[in-house]
């Protein structure tokens, strides 16, 4: 049995004030639940150290939602993962479709930081999903598979094991429109296969697999249902504590 694993993307958003006051909803809500799957917020930059101070003797782990994969130098703008480890984080989000379009992140770049990440004992949600004219086209599979081969290109049975995949299809992401969870059932029970034909059968039924693309607590049980569907990764619904706290709920 895999745990769920709850994540939440605050992506560009929460000042530092509005920042402890979310964790402090979130944590306080944490305590009346009953929750047994694992919990992840990825705050901006902005607030990592605080968030961390606050979450100490807590369950919930702190993660980043990008990092460069040199250690140190003239990169301007950049975040080393040593630097994240610093402020408290053990998890990073890596290959966010965002990243990808607006960015321009090459499956390279992100094999490059994924390598880094996972080098440095960071663990890593990496994120793959197809666009609406992919899926029209009827090229998902093959988009997803490329997006994987090269994103753990070289990357070892050793390190893989602390890597969780987080399928996002991009037509999902803060649109409102959610894979069905028949849909999303289908890619995840893909990526599991394809998981086992590069690494091992074990390698991938340990594997966590998230799915991420307009999660909200109306459409999470469906989601989170489906046997190869293993947690969610939250951008919107994540911004508010009840929210986020109703889909831990859910999950269990
Ligand atoms: P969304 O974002 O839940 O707002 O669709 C998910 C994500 O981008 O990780």
């Amino acid at each position: 049995m895999r745990t769920k694993v709850i994540a939440g993307n605050w992506k560009m958003n929460k000042n530092l004030n509005e920042s402890v006051t979310l964790v402090s909803e979130i944590k306080n809500g944490l305590t009346s639940l009953n929750c047994s799957s694992e919990i992840i917020i990825c705050p901006p930059y902005t607030s990592l150290e605080t968030v961390n101070s606050l979450i100490k003797n807590t369950a919930i782990n702190l993660g980043a939602q990008n990092m460069h994969f040199e250690d140190s130098g003239a990169f301007t703008g950049e975040i080393s993962a040593d630097m994240l480890k610093s402020v408290g984080c053990n998890y990073v989000i890596l290959g966010h479709s965002e990243r990808r379009k607006i960015f321009l992140e090459t499956d390279e770049v992100i094999n490059e930081k994924i390598n880094k990440a996972l080098d440095e004992k960071l663990k890593v949600i990496f994120c793959i999903g197809e666009t609406l004219t992919e899926r029209e086209s009827k090229i998902t599979f093959k988009v997803l598979e490329e997006q994987i081969v090269n994103g753990l290109n070289n990357i070892s049975d050793e390190k893989v094991v602390n890597l969780t995949v987080a399928y996002e299809p991009v037509w999902a992401i803060g649109t409102g429109k959610t894979a069905s969870p028949e849909q999303a059932q289908e890619v995840h029970e893909f990526i599991r296969k394809l998981i086992a034909k590069l690494y091992s059968n074990n390698i991938s039924q340990d594997m966590k697999i998230l799915y991420g693309g307009s999660v909200k607590p109306g459409n999470a049980a469906s989601l989170l249902s489906q046997a190869d569907i293993d947690g969610a990764l939250i951008g919107g619904a994540c911004l508010k504590a009840d929210s986020f706290l109703e889909i831990i709920k859910i999950a269990g």
